[in-house]
């Protein structure tokens, strides 16, 4: 499989200028590559699982250290904010289980990794730039 196919890089416009934040997005990113990279082993491998189980609780990590900082700021979208969140949170859970499923593993993987994709870029760059808009760079 070729590597270089669906490999995701952070980027300097997405800076949503706060370093610890901008620096769990380059490894959440870097760690979707993992996952996509460990399909080599084969989509119901260990290797695949332990990849997807790493991304997830990074995630979860991440978007609490987010919460904690908006709120710290005062953003004043920060339900809608969470709301994203969630949504996130549920689809990635679900994804799990289904993959967890042992059913059509390959087919659900695929899935995943597509909607991970397009999920993390799109709202680093959309929403997470709101927040990076309304605030400005982090002060302290
Ligand atoms: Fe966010």
């Amino acid at each position: 499989m070729p590597e270089s196919d669906a490999h995701f890089d952070w980027t300097p416009e997405m800076t949503v200028g706060e370093p610890t934040i901008d620096a769990q997005h380059q490894r959440l990113l870097a760690q979707l590559n993992r996952v996509i990279d460990s399909m080599i082993h084969g989509a119901a491998s260990p290797e695949v699982a332990e990849a997807v189980k790493f991304f997830g609780d990074y995630a979860n990590e991440h978007l609490a250290y987010e919460e904690a900082y908006m709120a710290r700021r005062g953003y004043a979208d920060i339900e809608e904010h969470k709301r994203w969140h969630q949504d996130f949170r549920d689809t990635y859970n679900l994804f799990k289980e289904k993959l967890e499923s042992g059913t059509e593993p390959e087919l659900i993987l695929m899935q995943m990794e597509v909607y991970l994709g397009k999920w993390w870029t799109e709202h680093i760059q959309h929403e997470d730039h709101k927040y990076y808009e309304a605030l400005g760079p982090a002060t302290e």
